[in-house]
């Protein structure tokens, strides 16, 4: 089954044709990014403005790249939320129209799920060994999800305030770095001393598999003033050493809580999602945890690990922030569970059953 996905959550216009779930033949990402550098994060008016000039020439470009025509077409899926409504609107009015048109079947799909299936992406379907416990962590959410199987989500814990990769942001902004602040922060940290400051981190119990940055957040800002007003101008080893210990209280944070469920739910398989997905430490991190057998828990004390889960991450960086390509891989075993008839919807937008738990 060919599917073309389109993805227009926030301020990425993507376009991507998928078979089977996995098999790329095009994902085609046009990156708002400089744009938004100038504002140092994205404005919805601004986002929503660029793609409706990039919409068509990226499914255009998505189509001729995959070598693929209308008639080659399945299905036609987009991503119907969460996000920000006025980019949303560009992407699921293109495929609407163009599912009318070619009178193809309309599949609304769920950003995160889009993010999760990154996974499955240039793999083979059956790769993820279930039941699995899958790290999400973007700009906009964080949680940890639990899949007996495929297309199978249950939500076992979420950020209570602000999620991963928004602190990331925030925090490179708060060091004088440009936008998005996740791989400003990463660069920065390769020269600093992750051990030079212990910044907070936020368990709230045993067990327990929120997460909350908004603690974080308040102490960087707090230490930064700090900084500044006891030496001006933050040095370069400043910022270094504060990036690498900020990254590492973030992802020391999260590869706990993600092996920690992973225990408690006796998962073979965790894997990661997101934005934040693409960040070398974290996944460094979890694979050092998951070779030594242990994690800390919310007293810092290490725990050992009984279950021993396989680790997995999308098989390409670019696969990790939005892309059109993992929302097509999610339609297509959303359509498997389901059913074609079942999930195939006139108005996107207006579907009341946007829920992806
Ligand atoms: O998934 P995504 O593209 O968009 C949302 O759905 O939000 O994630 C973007 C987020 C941004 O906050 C960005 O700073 C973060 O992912 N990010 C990273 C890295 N690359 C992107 N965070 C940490 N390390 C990275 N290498
Ligand atoms: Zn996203």
């Amino acid at each position: 089954m060919r599917i073309l996905g389109i993805e227009t959550s926030c301020d990425e216009t993507s376009a991507a044709v998928v078979e089977d779930g996995v098999r790329v033949l095009s994902n085609v990402i046009f990156s708002q990014v400089p744009l938004h550098q100038k504002t140092g994060g994205v404005v919805p008016e601004v986002a929503a403005r660029e793609h409706v000039v990039k919409i068509i020439p990226v499914i255009e470009e998505a189509m001729e790249k995959a070598g693929v025509g209308p008639k080659d077409i399945d299905v036609v899926a987009v991503t119907q939320g969460p996000g920000l409504l006025s980019s949303l609107v560009i992407g699921t009015t293109a495929a609407s129209t163009l599912a009318a048109v070619w009178g193809k079947p309309l599949v609304g799909m769920n950003h995160i799920a889009g993010h999760i299936y990154a996974n499955w992406l240039q793999r083979k379907a059956d790769h993820v060994e279930f039941p699995c416990v899958v790290l999400t962590a973007s700009g906009g959410h964080n949680e940890l999800v639990f899949m007996k199987g495929h297309d199978n989500f249950e939500l076992i814990g979420e950020t209570l305030d602000d999620a991963a990769g928004e602190a990331f942001d925030k925090v490179a902004r708060l060091l004088g770095m440009g936008y998005p602040g996740g791989p400003a922060i990463a660069r920065a940290a390769h020269a600093g001393n992750k051990l030079r400051y212990a910044f907070p981190k936020a368990y709230m119990g045993d067990e327990n598999f929120d997460f909350s940055f908004s603690g974080l957040k308040t102490a960087m800002l707090n230490f930064i003033r700090a900084e500044h007003s006891e030496n001006g101008e933050l040095s370069e080893e400043f910022v270094a050493d504060c990036a690498a210990s900020f990254q590492e209280a973030v992802c020391g944070v999260l590869s706990d809580k993600l092996l920690s469920a992973a225990q408690k739910f006796h998962a073979k398989t965790v894997i990661i999602s997101g934005g934040v997905s693409a960040n070398l430490r974290l996944r460094s991190m979890i694979i050092e945890k998951l070779k030594a057998d242990y994690f800390f828990d919310h007293k810092a004390r290490k725990v050992a690990l009984e279950v021993k889960p396989k680790f997995d991450s999308p098989a390409d960086i670019s696969f990790c922030t939005d892309n059109a390509a993992m929302i097509a891989g999610a339609a297509f075993f959303h359509i498997q569970r389901v059913g074609l008839k079942k999930v195939a919807v006139k108005n996107v937008l207006g579907d009341p059953n946007l829920r992806l738990y």
